[in-house]
């Protein structure tokens, strides 16, 4: 077996302390899915690429900077580990821990995380712990209690998850020959863009690589969050990105701003409808990994951005099956027949 995991892959790119054993479940080297479907419903003429970060190993992209996070705290000895967490954060360093021998603890809003990430986290054996609040509260309360004791934070606020999470923006490089013109991505915290920003410098840097423009998403109700002014409690359907007041809020500006691209909002309806467009490609992913579909679509459909003969790429960060009951609660329950020859072609063939 030849292929390692983010940390062997990119060892010299990633930056963790001298002679760390690198905690890893082979995550990343997820694909990029070409979407023609989708490109003919937006016109047409373009490349795009979705980068299915719901393929790894606990179905989302928080996988590659956790497996750096963990391997920096175990190197120094920790032995707990604490995130806030939408869900996603959660079950990835639930799982990381597991496999590096510790304890984790994560914090998440009461009833505004999805059944597959809460139950991943239980899995793993995470000591959950609810908090009557929002994200940003729970973020808040495991930076002080980190601060105060010996307990090691794992939230993207730990700069070894950036450097594990731009190993993506090496991937893509390196599956295009080059960067694409544009990756476009659902925003929450700010951590993921921070990262991909730093890894497409990186490699500007060491080979000479074009620089994408960045296109950030957000949920519509954290718009204003962008530009400055924290929302409390912001409701979307979009949970893994309900945030009001994001971390890396300000590099994430930066990032977009320095890159030539844009941080702007998606509404649910937006968002469930590129949901439902990429499943119709084949490709199932929770709501908010689909924001980013819906931003491409918004600003194609604005007149704003001509996309003809550019490359496109997507990143879509967490799986469809982790919030199953975003689309369970829509259909009504499929029919049931009796188990008969007869029955099944009345009810397929008399269409
Ligand atoms: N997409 C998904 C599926 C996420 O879970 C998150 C963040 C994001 C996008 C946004 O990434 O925060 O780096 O801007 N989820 C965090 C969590 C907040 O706790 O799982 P970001």
């Amino acid at each position: 077996m030849n292929y390692q995991g983010v940390i062997h892959r990119y060892r010299p790119l990633i930056h963790l302390p001298k002679g760390t054993r690198a905690i890893s479940l082979l995550e990343g080297n997820t694909p990029l899915i070409p979407v023609p479907n989708i490109v003919e419903e937006l016109g047409g003429g373009f490349e795009l690429h979705i980068k299915f970060e719901g393929l790894n190993p606990t179905g989302s992209f928080k996988d590659r900077g956790m497996t750096a996070a963990i391997t920096e705290a175990k190197s120094r000895g920790a032995k707990t580990t604490i995130c806030a967490s939408t869900g996603n954060t959660a079950a990835a360093a639930a799982a990381y821990s597991a496999r590096a021998g510790m304890r984790a603890i994560v914090i998440i809003p009461a009833g505004k995380v999805a059944t597959g990430k809460l139950a991943g986290a239980i899995a793993y054996g995470a000591d959950v712990i609810q908090i009557d609040g929002s994200f940003d509260d729970a973020l808040s309360l495991v930076v002080q209690i980190s601060e105060k004791h010996p307990i090691a934070l794992v939230n993207s606020l730990n700069p070894y998850r950036l450097q594990g999470q731009k190993s993506a923006a090496f991937e893509i490089c390196d599956a295009l020959d080059g960067a694409p013109d544009w990756l476009t991505l659902p925003v929450g915290n700010a951590g993921n863009i921070t990262a991909y920003w730093i890894g497409f410098k990186q490699y500007h840097q060491k080979i000479r690589t074009a620089l994408p423009r960045l296109l950030g998403v957000r949920a519509a109700v954290a718009e204003q969050i962008v530009l400055g002014h924290p929302v409390e409690n912001p409701e979307t359907i979009a949970t893994a990105i309900r945030i009001g007041k994001p971390a890396r809020g300000e590099e994430a500006i930066t990032a977009a701003n320095e890159s030539g691209g844009r941080i702007i909002s998606a509404t649910d309806d937006e968002i469930l409808a590129a949901q439902q467009m990429l499943a119709d490609s084949g490709i199932w992913v929770e709501p908010a990994s689909a924001a980013g579909i819906a931003g491409l679509k918004k600003m194609i459909e604005n007149s704003s951005y001509n996309p003809r003969k550019k490359t496109i790429v997507c990143v879509c960060t967490g799986h469809g099956l982790k919030d199953p009951n975003i689309i369970t609660n829509q259909f009504s329950t499929p029919c049931i027949l009796a188990a008969e020859l007869a029955a099944l072609e009345r009810e397929i063939l008399n269409g």
